[in-house]
This record gives C-alpha cells, sequence and structure tokens, in this order.
C-alpha cells in the first residue's frame, strides 16, 4: 500500500531555506539536539518519563548519549523530510522503517502532544542558533518539513487491536 502524506506543495525555496539553516547548524548538532530535548523537558518534565534509557539513569540528562542521539535524529530526519518533500511532495522514511518507528513511538507513550512540544522546542532551537537567517519563511518550511514527518509517523501510530 502506498500512501502520500504531502498534500500542499513544497518549494524549491521552502528547501533552501531548511537546508541553508542546516549546513550552517549542522557542525553543532548534538549540542543543538541536546538543547532541543532539555527544552521539551522544561516545558513538558514528565516527558523524560518516556525514555526508557533517562528512567534510572544516574547519568545526568545534558551528559546522556542516547538522549543526543534521539535529538539528532529527529534535527536530521525533519531536514531530509524537506528535501523529499520538494523533490516527490511527499514523507518517506529512508533509514528507520515507518511501521517501527510508530511502534516504537505507540509503545512509549508518545501522544499528540509530545509532537507539538517537540516542534515549539525546535522552532525556537532553530531561531536562537541562526539568528541571522531566521524568517516567517524559514519557520514555516521547517514546521511544515515536521508536520509532514509527525503526520507519517502519526499514520502508523495506530493501537494494533
Ligand atoms: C524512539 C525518531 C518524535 C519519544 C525513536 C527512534 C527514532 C525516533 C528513530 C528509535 C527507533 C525505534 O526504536 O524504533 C523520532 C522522530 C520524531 C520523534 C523523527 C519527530 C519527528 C518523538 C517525540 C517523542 C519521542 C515527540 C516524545 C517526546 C521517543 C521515545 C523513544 C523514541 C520515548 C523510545 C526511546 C527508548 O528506547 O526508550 N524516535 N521521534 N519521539 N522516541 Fe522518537
Amino acid at each position: 500500500r502506498r500512501r502520500s502524506f504531502g498534500v500542499k506543495a513544497f518549494s524549491e525555496e521552502q528547501e533552501a531555506l531548511v537546508v541553508k539553516s542546516w549546513n550552517s547548524m549542522k557542525k553543532n548538532a548534538g549540542e543543538l539536539g541536546l538543547k532541543l530535548f532539555l527544552r521539551v523537558f522544561e516545558i513538558a518534565p514528565s516527558a523524560k518519563n518516556l525514555f526508557s534509557f533517562l528512567k534510572d539513569s544516574t547519568v545526568p540528562l545534558d551528559q546522556n548519549p542516547k538522549l543526543k542521539t534521539h535529538a539528532m535524529i529527529v534535527f536530521v530526519m525533519t531536514c531530509e523530510s524537506a528535501v523529499q518533500l520538494r523533490k516527490s511532495g511527499k514523507v518517506t522514511i529512508k533509514d528507520a522503517n515507518l511501521k517501527d518507528l510508530g511502534a516504537t513511538h505507540i509503545k512509549y507513550n508518545v501522544v499528540d502532544e509530545h509532537f507539538e512540544v517537540v516542534r515549539y522546542a525546535l522552532l525556537e532551537t532553530i531561531k536562537e542558533a541562526v539568528p541571522d537567517m531566521w524568517s516567517p519563511e524559514m519557520k514555516s518550511a521547517w514546521e511544515e518539513a515536521y508536520n509532514q514527518l509527525k503526520a507519517a509517523i502519526k499514520s502508523e501510530m495506530k493501537p494494533s487491536a
């Protein structure tokens, strides 16, 4: 079964805005990813409990390698999503299998509100990372790329029963 997630057209300009800012943030992706999730936990402290590797960990949050990895994945996949949206009008999950992604987020009780908080924190983090490039157009390009990626993941987050 094939599905398309892209409804609105994603323009070359939008892709360029995402790629340009990503190229400038890439070298700090680990730090920025951490910053993103520290902000998420500031807004929604209980979200920490979703992550198995945070629950019983004595490693400080800002030094947790697994948190850093997940955070970077969110950044990288959102950027890739922008590229795919422009190329084919839809999000294709590459490295991770979409079904697994959906199943994992269901299993760990990730809900829509979490995706909302992460989107907000992602945009804030980018805004602070590239203040000179930031614009309403850049914001909406990242937002659209994230929303489409979220829709792709959520389409596979159906409770199995
Ligand atoms: C696991 C990506 C959003 C919480 C994962 C994995 C990937 C991923 C690749 C590991 C794959 C697997 O185990 O199947 C993403 C992407 C997101 C996103 C691309 C957004 C576009 C979120 C949000 C939350 C979240 C909003 C909650 C705040 C988790 C948790 C796990 C996970 C709890 C399992 C971690 C563990 O092993 O304990 N995510 N994620 N993710 N994600 Fe996300």
